[in-house]
């Protein structure tokens, strides 16, 4: 077989669309590899969301001319929204590159390497696919699929919301939902390979249902009908939209019991007018109603968030509502960025007004909000009981394990090797908290429904 080497920048979208490509190419003869230097073809599936992202691929391309030097035989190919964002231009900055495919073409890899192979020269695609349907046809049959404990599955791509600062519309497309049958099918197959933990994915996984598909399913009702599927022990869903985020989801959390006590809502901004500026089409009292409702349902739930500062024209005050607004809501992770001008997004044409130097210092203060409230919010779990989702063995001193609680708490902790092995759910006795992690020591495992204590239960391999 021939060997492919893939490589995976950005969010969680590129990771599942690289697994894809994996699958597909094995189908036509490519097996997967670790090291660059043995591969027949190289992809970089590459992201476009700020400027570091794309700067980042830009120096490793300039690292792979030497291996296209020492192998002409060798394709090397780009992937994903830079790809699509750059089309030709692509060509014009790395002009040793033989394939660039646009993320909304994917299922094509196998055909546009075919044909790379055929013209014996550069091969672009970037035209978005004119399906009605969103189908993922080879996830749902007997597949070469490894799940590890935790499992994305892809319900919907492309964004219509148009936020202004946002690449995302221009690089993914439009709206489309894969249909339920077709995604329960998957969980089933993820299931039974060993996946515990489903997490249903998309740019805005709210608005599933509402388009590519010919009988409607509100996003809610998908969350009952996977969460009923045997064997999905927990079910998470990201990224969310405040706008689509219904009342009837937050009594799915009430009701599902597998669902689990964790919230990724992006706010962006604390501020109504940057809000309106970032084309949210929420106000902050409106998120923070629906935060408090979800909290009134779940009273345990923990919340995160994406935060971005330095938007043009953004005030001091402006953005001392943002750190109000964290410090109201009590965010247990946040994911914070300094606005960065994108390439065709309505926000490049406005002044990009809030000099570096303050977006960085603005920028530091919310990072630094965050870590103390992650440890202040963290400090509640020490001495507590929690349940532990293993993902894997650890090799850093002093940890055995490392996983997840219900609430995304990373959580480290120390167990026998003998007896704990990834996808047991464990349970864990916190001791400290350490940056923005758990750390503890196992008491039980849970294998199967039946509790073992440790010290008595029977090795991990049986
Ligand atoms: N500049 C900074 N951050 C951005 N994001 C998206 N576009 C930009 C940009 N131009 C952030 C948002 C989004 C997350 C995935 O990336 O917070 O929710
Ligand atoms: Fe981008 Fe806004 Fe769509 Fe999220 S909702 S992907 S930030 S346009």
């Amino acid at each position: 077989m021939k060997q492919v080497y893939l490589d995976t920048f950005g969010c969680q979208m590129n990771v599942a669309d690289t697994d894809r490509m994996e699958l597909l190419l094995f189908h036509s003869g490519y097996i997967r590899t670790g090291e660059m230097r043995d591969a027949d073809l190289i992809l970089i599936n590459t992201c476009s969301i700020r400027e570091k992202a794309e700067q980042k691929i830009y120096s490793l391309a300039g690292s792979l001319k030497p291996l296209k030097v020492a192998n002409p035989g060798l394709i090397l190919g780009f992937t994903g929204c830079l790809a699509q964002q750059e089309g030709e231009r692509l060509l014009e900055k790395i002009p040793f590159v033989d394939l660039v495919l646009g993320p909304d073409g994917i299922e094509h890899i196998a055909q546009v390497v075919d044909e790379v192979k055929e013209k014996n020269g550069p091969v672009i695609r970037t035209q978005f696919d004119k399906e009605k349907n969103y189908s993922i046809p080879e996830l749902s049959g007997e597949t070469p699929l490894h799940p590890g404990p935790s499992a994305f599955v892809n319900i919907i791509k492309g964004c219509d919301k148009f936020c202004t600062f946002c690449v995302v519309p221009a690089t993914r497309g439009r709206e489309k939902s894969r249909k339920a049958e077709e995604i329960e099918q998957e969980v089933r197959l993820l299931v039974s390979r060993g996946a515990r933990e489903i997490i249903l994915l998309g740019q805005n996984v709210n608005a599933y249902g509402k388009r590519g598909m010919r009988q409607v399913v509100p996003f809610h009702e998908l969350l009952y009908r996977v969460a009923a599927i045997p064997g999905v022990e927990r079910l998470r869903f990201t990224t969310s939209h405040p706008k689509d985020f219904t009342r009837e989801c937050i009594a799915a959390y009430k009701n599902i019991d597998n669902l689990v006590n964790h919230l990724h809502l992006p706010v962006q901004s604390g501020n109504n007018r940057i809000l309106e500026e970032m084309r949210r089409t929420h106000t902050v009292e409106e998120y923070i109603s629906l935060i408090d409702e979800l909290k009134s349902a779940v009273p345990d739930v923990a919340l995160s968030t994406d935060i971005i500062v330095g938007y043009p024209s953004e005030s001091h005050s402006e953005f001392e509502d943002t750190l109000a607004l964290m410090e109201r809501v009590q965010f247990s992770s946040s994911y914070m960025f300094s606005y960065s001008p994108r390439p065709g997004t309505p926000a490049q044409d406005f002044l990009d007004s809030v000099p570096q130097s303050v977006k960085s210092k603005r920028l530091q203060r919310t990072i630094e909000l965050q870590n103390r409230m992650s440890r202040e919010l963290g400090q509640k779990f020490v001495r507590q009981e929690v349940d532990v989702l293993v993902e894997g063995g650890s090799s850093r001193p002093g940890i055995d394990f490392r996983g997840r609680n219900p609430q995304y708490w990373s959580v480290n902790f120390t167990g026998d090797r003998k007896q704990i092995c990834p996808g047991d759910t464990v349970k864990v006795v916190v001791e400290e908290v350490s940056g923005h992690a758990l750390r503890g020591r196992a008491i039980s495992v849970n294998r199967n429904g039946k509790r073992l204590t440790l010290g008595e239960a029977p090795t991990a391999t049986g």
